[in-house]
């Protein structure tokens, strides 16, 4: 009977893990989804620490482990996740991936140690007595576990900027060789006398650590969104080793979720920035300023605007879009910008906002910024059918975007974005480009779109901006 209920207790894990997967693809939706997924996961955790039946028939006992585990977890988790800042959240995703890979490479240690404790006076070596699916599992978890924790420990200090990028020549070569030799490893202990197979557990996960480390260091640090959606599927396999290994059907699930998840993820941004996942990993993009083709080039002279001007310009427009960038999350500005939404439209101007798929440093960015500043989700248009509308549209304000705004993406083949699709706002009547100088973006490249004739710079960081354009439409 005991066993029904947990079994009940994994099937609604399961189920509400799937629907708020489902409910986080829409920011209206996301909190709600969040909090549906966690309800089902704490159901399934607590039907497991009060049901689950060891060996020995006995059930959990070593309570006081357990709750402090979940205690300091909680506590800390939680403490982690209010304090920490839009812009931080690379990193602190990067972070609890890394100790989800760690859980999940030290189910398999625990598992190791339960096997070789049962077989080593047996046997001579583990191929006599544990079958090699049950070994593999054990050893798969251990390895992706252990390098999804040094890759994201790694990502993590690169995006708080306490880890420099490490290049050097030959690198991927060296790379290839470390994984090359925890294939071998993972064969030895396997395939060795029972009296050194711990020993090469050892060096298999050490060298785990290593390679996860090896990994990421020399991948450019504003490439790490990618890097830890990566690592985040690594995560997800490797709880799904745990799930195989206890035959929990919940965990099971969890960790192919999180792994596809993960990987669609991958797949889609690098599909953003048109770039291949090899070039992600392998070209350290992004680091600093591509000299090459006529990327750095200096474009021509350029025009400025007055804050009374853009105030203008905008309160007797038709149609306003909105382009939020990265430097729209780094000011800080999206509820002063959901102020000036309000007040356009209190003077009868149409005002909608322009989301690329990579705007800002991490998947859905914009979205989750805005949302914050209560703006409403109709008025958020994907790139596409804001593409279809700048035709029609008077004034486009971008707010801390370059990069996603770039023609030469879409003009000139020997810039590294070429392919990028982006937001065509120069087909727009007039273009109203706010940032702080005419520095790059990420991709350290010059925009052309500064220097076109309908376009007007408006200098300053963009909260200030906002907040100076908002005097001076009220006094209009
Ligand atoms: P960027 O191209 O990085 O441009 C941001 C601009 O914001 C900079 O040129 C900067 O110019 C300006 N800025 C910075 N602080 C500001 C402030 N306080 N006030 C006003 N402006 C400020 O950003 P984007 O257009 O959002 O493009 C995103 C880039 O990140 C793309 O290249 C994309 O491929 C890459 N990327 C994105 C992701 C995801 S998933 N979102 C993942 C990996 C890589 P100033 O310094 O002159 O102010």
């Amino acid at each position: 009977m005991q066993l029904d209920i947990l079994t009940l207790a994994y099937i609604i894990g399961s189920v509400t893990f799937i629907l708020g997967l489902k409910m986080l693809s829409n920011p209206l939706s996301a909190r709600k989804g969040n909090l549906i997924a966690a309800g089902g996961m704490s159901i399934a955790i607590f039907s497991t620490i009060f049901l689950y039946e060891t060996e020995d028939g006995q059930g959990l006992h070593n309570y006081v482990w357990i709750f402090s585990g979940l205690i300091i977890g909680s506590i800390v988790g939680t403490l982690a996740a209010k304090k920490v800042k839009m812009t931080a959240m690379p990193e602190m995703v990067s972070m609890f991936n890394g100790m989800g890979g760690a859980c999940a490479a030290l189910i398999s240690a625990v598992e190791f140690d339960h096997v070789y404790r049962e077989f080593r006076l047996d046997s001579n070596s583990f191929a006599a007595v544990v079958p090699f699916g049950h070994y593999f599992t054990i050893s798969a978890g251990a390895i992706i576990g252990g390098v999804s924790f040094a890759g994201s420990m790694i990502a993590w200090g690169k995006l708080n900027g306490r880890i420099k990028d490490f290049t050097f020549k030959g690198q991927h070569i060296v790379n290839l060789l470390v994984f090359g030799f925890i294939l071998v490893v993972a064969g030895l202990t396997y395939w060795s006398n029972t009296s050194v197979t711990n020993i090469w557990f050892l060096v298999t996960i050490l060298t785990a650590l290593v390679y996860g480390v090896m990994f990421v260091l020399p991948i450019g640090g504003a490439d790490m969104p990618v890097v830890i959606s990566l690592l985040n599927s690594f995560t997800g396999v490797a709880a799904a080793c745990g799930g195989f290994l206890y035959n929990n059907k919940v965990m099971l699930t969890g960790g192919i979720l999180v792994g596809a998840a993960g990987t669609l993820l991958t797949i889609l941004m690098c599909k953003a920035m048109n770039r291949s996942l090899m070039n992600v990993l392998v070209g350290s993009f992004g680091t600093h300023a591509v000299a090459a083709g006529g990327a750095a080039k200096q474009a021509g002279s350029y025009k400025e605007i007055s804050v009374t001007d853009a105030a203008m310009l905008m309160s007797y427009a038709k149609k306003v879009f909105i382009v939020p960038g990265y430097g729209l999350a780094v000011a800080q500005a999206q509820h002063t910008c959901h102020e000036l939404e309000k007040l356009l439209e209190e003077k009868g101007v149409e005002v909608k906002y322009a989301i690329h798929p990579v705007a800002g440093r991490m998947p859905g960015h914009m979205n989750v910024l805005l949302a914050e500043a209560d703006v409403s989700y109709d008025k958020l248009l994907e790139m596409e059918n804001a593409n279809d509308e700048f035709k029609s549209t008077d004034v486009v304000l971008i707010l801390g975007a370059n990069d996603v705004v770039n023609p030469a993406a879409k003009n000139d083949p020997s810039s590294p974005i070429y392919g990028m699709p982006i937001l065509e706002v120069e087909q727009a009547k007039t273009v109203i480009v706010n940032k702080r100088s005419m520095k790059p973006g990420y991709a350290g490249i010059e925009n052309d779109l500064f220097y076109q004739p309908k376009t007007s710079m408006l200098f300053g960081d963009a909260k200030a901006a906002l907040q100076k354009l908002i005097t001076e439409i009220k006094n209009i």
